[in-house]
């Protein structure tokens, strides 16, 4: 078992994805500034991991403030939210997360402080769970759409490391290994970050799941030699119409199998949905520094000087997407239906 992110005695700790594979460390965090700054630099990345985070670290944050007068406590935290989300602009999990644990604050107004701090670091063990929770279901829904002996490609790492534990993506090949089914993954490096390289490969090689990597550039090629049954990614935010935002390279891997027709899914909580969002043109892209693209495990590989794009995220337009796996069921086309009803069911 990976445990991606834990809280306990006041501390949060979390697996530091900079280390893998190379070291297995961990991180500490006393302050919610410190989870921020572990959001930032990529000690933990992943969607509903960065969610989870967000939510430890505003309990962290709140048991630091001292009095007994809400008005002036709530004030004080929400400030700190307020930074804290706007670590990562993409992945929607952290605003969902901060709004929710400040949703449990303004809804407990009456409790005394102590009480009051032990709910909201209970409504952040909860989020733990629940992502957990709603994993293992997306890895059940996803896994019936997987065949015996399917070839899996994926890119980055929408696996436990992203989550609390299981993984979306992953949590799909999970499910198949779990129902019986034996199942291959080819994983994309994912360049520039190398999550698939460092980490999917990490993760599944950990779990004894079969799995070849190939960079980014190869995807097509096995693509078109008839390598690929399913190609299953996570996601970052999802608008209503169903574009899909994800690590960068996501959208020429969708472009590819449609071309090869192979099933393109995208496996993503509830709470990855923006539906006040009417299409992905309205999701914000993470432009992340020239460093990381010029630059291998601190080697410089291109010369001085030179102009560098690094978009951290594309879109994928929903007319690519086979189906949206959630933990309350898969999503089809027409998108704008169909995630709305999903969304609602209790
Ligand atoms: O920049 P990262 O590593 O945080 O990007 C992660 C991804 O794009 C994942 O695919 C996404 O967050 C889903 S994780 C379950």
């Amino acid at each position: 078992m990976i445990n991606t992110v834990e809280y306990a005695d006041g501390v949060v700790r979390m697996i530091d994805q900079t280390k893998l594979p190379n070291e297995k460390t961990y991180v500490n965090c006393y302050t919610i500034e410190d989870v921020g700054s572990a959001i930032k630099t990529m000690i933990i990345r992943g969607a509903p991991a960065i969610g989870v985070a967000a939510a430890m670290g505003v309990s962290l944050e709140a048991n630091t403030i001292q009095g007994n007068n809400y008005d002036s406590f709530f004030a004080q935290l929400k400030e700190k939210c307020d930074i804290l989300g706007q670590s990562r602009p993409t992945a929607v999990n952290l605003a969902w997360a901060i709004e929710r644990m400040l949703r449990v604050v303004k809804e407990n107004k009456a409790l005394s402080m102590n009480v009051l701090k032990r709910r909201i670091r209970k409504e952040a063990m909860n989020i733990w769970e629940e992502d957990i929770a709603a994993n293992k279901r997306i890895g059940s829904f996803g896994q019936a759409l997987i065949d015996d002996g399917n070839t899996i490609l994926t890119h980055c790492n929408a696996g436990a490391l992203a989550t609390a534990g299981y993984g979306t993506a992953l949590g799909v090949v999970r499910g198949a290994v779990d129902a019986g089914k034996r199942v291959k993954v080819i994983a994309n490096e994912t360049r520039p970050f190398l999550q698939g390289a460092r980490l999917t490969v990490w993760e599944l090689k950990e779990d004894d799941i079969p799995v070849k990597l190939i960079t980014d550039s190869m995807c097509g090629h096995f693509m078109k030699s008839g390598a690929v049954d399913r190609v299953v990614v996570g996601a970052d935010r999802i608008a209503s119409n169903g574009d899909v935002a994800n690590k960068i390279g996501t959208y020429m891997v969708a472009v590819l199998a449609h071309r090869h027709n192979i099933p393109f899914y995208v496996a993503a909580p509830i709470s990855t949905l923006d539906l006040s969002l009417a299409s992905g043109d309205q999701i914000p892209i993470e432009e992340r520094s020239a460093g990381e693209v010029v630059s291998i495990n601190g080697k410089r590989i291109a010369p001085q000087g030179i102009e560098v794009g690094h978009p951290a995220f594309d879109i994928t337009p929903h007319e690519l997407v086979t189906g949206i796996i959630t933990d309350k069921g898969v999503a089809y086309a027409p998108y704008t239906q169909s995630l709305r009803m999903l969304a609602e069911k209790k």
